[in-house]
Parts: C-alpha cells; structure tokens; sequence
C-alpha cells in the first residue's frame, strides 16, 4: 500500500472504523516522518556478521537483560541456592534452554556420559546397570512436555507480599519438552517384584538426594531424559539424565540420576521428612504433599514488566495443574469485583504450562491484576486467604495462592495483597 493510498484508508475513519481506531491506539501515524523509517540506517550500510561466526547462537545483545537471577538474602551459597526463570519476559510455553531457573544442593556437577550409569536394583529380577549408550539404543524413546515447579515457588510469600516481581515470585517453574525413556520400559526391563512397591531415586552430584517414588507413578507417567528441546540437557539440568516425575513437585526430578533401587516401603529421607512437607498451625506436619496443585501468575503486566502506555495492552500469563489439564483461566482487574476468561493461546497439554492473554485499555485507573486457574478436575486456584485459612502461616512449600498485582496510576507495578 502506498503511503498516500494510506492516508486516504485510514482517514476513512467511518469506513474503516474500527481497524483505524486500533491502529491510530497502538502505532503512530504514518503520514508523521519518522526517520527511522525514512533514513537509511547504520546496519543497512555494512555486511553483518557471516555464517557460523556464531556457531552456537546466542540472543541477541540487546536481549542481554533476559537472564536468570537470584535473590541475595535467599543464596547464602551459590552451590546450595536458586536462580529464577524470568517469566516476565517469555511469551509462549517453552522455556529457553539458558533461562530455566535452576536449583542445586551441591552446586552443578560435570558428568561426562561415558562415565555415567544408571543402576536398577533391590527387588528386581535382574538388577541392571545402563550407560547412556545403552539407553539410547532402549526402544521406547519419547517426546514429552512437562512443567517443573519446585515445592518452594512462592515459599517467600506465605506470610504476605515479599518478592517485586514474578520472576522471584513464580520463577521456580520451567516448561520443556524433554527426549527419553518412559521409566517403566526400563522397569519392565529388569522385572519389579511383586513386592516391589516403592523407588528410591539417587542423584550423581555431591549431595547424593534421594528421594522415595511409589512404584504406580514410576509405571504411570515416569521417564529419564537425556535431552530437553532438542538438545542434550545442560549441566545446570543434570546433564547427562535426569529423572521426570510429571506434574509432582520438583525436588522428586533428580538431576545426574545415577540409581534406583526398589523396596517394598519409602525411606523418609531428608528430602520428604524434614524438608518439602508443610507445618501445620497445630504442629502437625502434611505427610507426601507431591503433587503440585492448579495455579497460573500474570506474567505482564507485573512489577518488571509494568504497562508501557495508557490504551490498548495485553495482559499475560501463564498456568498449571499438576493433576491434568488446564480448562479455564479468569483474570480481574479490580481484585476480583469482576473476574472474565482469558483466552489460552497455544497447545493445552495435560502437566503442561498453558499460556493465557487478555486484552484491556488501560485509562490509567488503578488496577488490581490476578488470574486463577481451573482445572479439569474442576479445582480452582484458591486465594492466598483461603490457603492459610487451611494450612496456617508456617509453610514454606506448596503455595498456589491467588497473586495480586497493583497497577498504580503512573504505571508502577506492585507485589500487594488484597486478601
Ligand atoms: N537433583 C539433584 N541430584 N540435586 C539437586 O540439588 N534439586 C531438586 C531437583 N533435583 C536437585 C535435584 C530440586 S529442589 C528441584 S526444584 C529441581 O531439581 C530443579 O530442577 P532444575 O534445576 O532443572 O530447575
Ligand atoms: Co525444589
């Protein structure tokens, strides 16, 4: 279209009404110069960069800002702490090799895969022991997606709002579509017993985590994974196999999987004793608290990705279940006065994150941003109240309370709580 032909169509506002409308909200017009539409610009005047002087791509350097961080008071060391996915800053399902956030009780081991094994024992018929050669040649090999949320995402916000930002906030999940071996091809492999009703899964790294798997789970939906979208997992993963426990919290998904030994009854480790379960108000402590309940944030606007003008924006988000699929997500603007659906975007898979939108004009009121999830179970995320009204304030892990966002009226964005 020529520029003038334009002009004419766009001034044809009762022609063209609403398509105007939208565009003269959301752009400039372009019968202004613009001059960096009518100037030759400095990168159409040299050769760029040439094939493979990048041989392994990385984002672009005004993407620089788009990292994983930690949080000071929450790493008093870098080998036993957490960095977090920024969410805010993602669009869609997937995330980035490089941008999962990562957590570590003995800092990243370097395993090189001829030297890992993976070792089947206990009550087993033929106790076995895998290189990562020999899983490769396994037949049954499998493409999944799956989210990773660790039992801790949230932990900081029981007593109230704590964190600026979803990146600290809800920045414990990640969502990848991994490549391996269903758990119980392997299983069958090596023939559980029938008194076989437990696992014990082993880590490589220094901290040797352990955690107790019922057998029905392993055989249900279980898998070890050698790679993740693509490519092989990064160390920070647990290169070169770590094991998947869908929808589970993410302590059970251990890294560097080097053993698995079946028993007849769990182990109440360190992992699923004394950390991972849940305090009660009375003293008493949730006992097996593994699966990770429906809950969703509003990526943006959020307090580092505020509304960048009044007019039309797209709020985003994403949500989860740990029992199944996502069905529906409402959002609100006023703190829950009016709740609409949101509309998902992209595969809704069961144990999968979902991406969800909803447009609004912004006037420059101030807002009261939440979003909760419904699952098909028909669950529906509670508020952070309703959380403690059952679970008291002594928890850390297991918080899928309802985030509120406040949008002030110059547009700074706020970690609050309404209830
Ligand atoms: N496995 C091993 N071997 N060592 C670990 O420190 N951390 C666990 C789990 N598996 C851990 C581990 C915890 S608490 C979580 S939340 C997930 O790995 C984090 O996985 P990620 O680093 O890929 O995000
Ligand atoms: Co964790």
């Amino acid at each position: 279209m020529g520029s003038e032909d334009r002009k004419l169509r766009l001034g044809r506002r009762g022609f063209l009404g609403a398509a105007a409308s939208v565009l003269a909200a959301a752009g400039a017009r372009a019968d202004a110069p613009d001059p960096a539409i009518t100037e030759v610009q400095e990168w159409a005047r040299v050769l760029g960069d040439g094939v493979a002087t990048r041989p392994y791509g990385k984002p672009s350097q005004f993407e620089k800002h788009v990292v994983r961080r930690d949080v000071e008071w929450l790493t008093a060391s870098r080998e036993s702490s957490v960095s977090f996915t920024p969410l805010h800053e993602l669009d869609g399902i997937i995330t980035p090799n490089g941008l999962c956030f990562e957590r570590h009780h003995a800092g990243i081991a370097e395993i090189g895969p001829q030297k890992h094994r993976l070792m089947v024992h206990g009550l087993v018929e033929r106790p076995m022991v895998f290189t990562m050669a020999e899983l490769r040649r396994f037949p049954g090999r499998t493409n999944r997606i799956y989210f990773l949320e660790c039992a801790a995402n949230s932990g900081m916000e029981w007593r109230g709002a704590q964190l600026n930002g979803c990146q600290f906030t809800h920045g414990m999940v990640h969502n990848v579509m991994y490549t391996g071996l269903p758990l119980k091809a392997l299983l069958d492999h090596c023939g559980v017993r029938t008194n076989g009703k437990w696992l014990l899964v082993e880590g490589g790294d220094a901290s040797l985590m352990t955690r107790s798997i019922p057998l029905d789970k392993a055989m249900k939906d279980c898998m070890v994974a050698w790679a993740m979208n693509g490519e092989a997992l990064r160390p920070e993963q647990g290169y070169p196999l770590r094991l998947l426990v869908p929808g589970w919290e993410g302590n059970m998904w251990i890294k560097w999987l080097r053993r698995i030994e079946i028993g007849d009854q769990p182990w109440h480790q360190r992992e699923e004793t004394s950390k991972y379960t849940d305090l009660l108000a009375d003293g008493r402590a949730r006992r097996f608290t593994w699966i990770m309940d429906a809950k969703s944030v509003v990526t943006s606007p959020s307090p580092q990705a505020p509304p960048a003008a009044k007019g039309p924006n797209v709020l985003s988000g994403l949500a989860w279940s740990g029992r199944g699929t996502i069905k529906r997500v409402d959002v609100t603007l006023d703190g829950g006065r009016n709740w609409r659906p949101a509309r998902i975007d992209g595969p809704v898979l069961p144990l999968s994150l979902v991406r969800f939108y909803a447009e609004f004009d912004w006037s420059g009121q101030e807002l009261l941003i939440q979003s909760r999830a419904i699952d098909e179970t028909g669950y529906v995320q509670p508020t952070k109240g309703e959380l403690r009204q059952v679970r008291g304030v002594n928890s850390i892990y297991h918080n899928n309370g309802i985030q509120t966002w406040l949008v002030r009226a110059d547009g700074q964005t706020e970690n609050v709580e309404i209830s």
